[in-house]
């Protein structure tokens, strides 16, 4: 069994989970921007791409934070009935529901307050789920994602999205020092949360990525995984069917 890696190690991981993001909500959008350079943005439409061929109707998107995932997906795809969102903090879920009114989404979009690993949903509600940069923050992944597989219809699909390893040499390299020293320096800073920003490469290092990762889908219950490589391995978009 890998070592669990918390933000604060003081309390569970949920706990500790909740309090760093219900810590961070205010700055979250600025700083995720800031340090992706809107590549984050590319990676979420080309998974976004993947599901529309599927025509879901409805989307539950787990871990939807401050709902950027959400709201990239009424926004390109259209077609979308409902889109709930849930996320174990109600600090990132404020930020969120802010946007949603802004953009006046409130008949589509619905953000609870939720926890992965016991989802308020019945059997095969959703025609598909989603998580963004979500599933590495679970205190029990297989609980969790065999949650998203209870809630998903039968030939539905779910696509995830969450930081890898690149293996290559420069990209290796220079991501490496970027993310493990350039990011936590001055995200703990901006943060105002002296673990936030070391925790983030700290829960990719311990992160079950690749194969493992989609071993893991097929054992809950998934079909036809498919793993896609992002900007050199930094991320890896996941999908499956149920
Ligand atoms: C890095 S943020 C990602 C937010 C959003 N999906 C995005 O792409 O910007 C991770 C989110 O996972 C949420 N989270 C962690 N564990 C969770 C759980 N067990 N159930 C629901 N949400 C969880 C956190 O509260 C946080 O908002």
């Amino acid at each position: 069994m890998s070592e669990v890696v918390k933000p604060y190690n003081q309390g569970s991981k949920k706990q500790e989970v909740e309090a760093m993001f219900d810590n961070i909500a205010h700055k979250y959008d600025f700083l995720n921007h800031f340090f992706s350079l809107g590549i984050d943005i590319l990676w979420r439409k080309r998974a976004i791409r993947m599901i529309k061929k599927f025509n879901p109707k409805t989307v539950l998107d787990v871990a939807t934070g401050t709902g950027d995932f959400a709201l990239l997906t009424a926004k390109h795809y259209p077609e979308v009935k409902s889109i709930t969102g849930i996320d174990i903090s109600e600090g990132m879920l404020e930020m969120g529901r802010k946007k949603i009114t802004d953009r006046q989404l409130n008949d589509k979009l619905t953000f609870l307050k939720a926890d992965s690993e016991n989802l308020p949903f019945e059997e095969g509600h959703f025609d598909a789920v989603t998580v963004a940069f979500g599933v590495r923050n679970f205190e029990n992944l297989e609980k969790g994602l065999s949650e998203m597989f209870r809630v998903t219809k039968q030939g539905g699909v779910v696509a995830i999205i969450e930081f890898s390893k690149p293996k290559r040499f420069p990209i290796k390299q220079l991501f490496g020092f970027y993310f493990k020293f350039i990011m936590p320096t001055i995200g703990n800073w901006l943060s105002k949360d002296n673990r936030a920003y070391t925790y983030l490469p700290e829960s990719v290092q311990a992160f079950p990525e690749g194969q493992v990762f989609g071993d893991i889908l097929s054992k809950v219950g998934y079909s036809k995984v498919e793993i896609i490589s992002l900007s050199g391995g930094i991320a890896s978009i996941y999908f499956a069917r149920k």
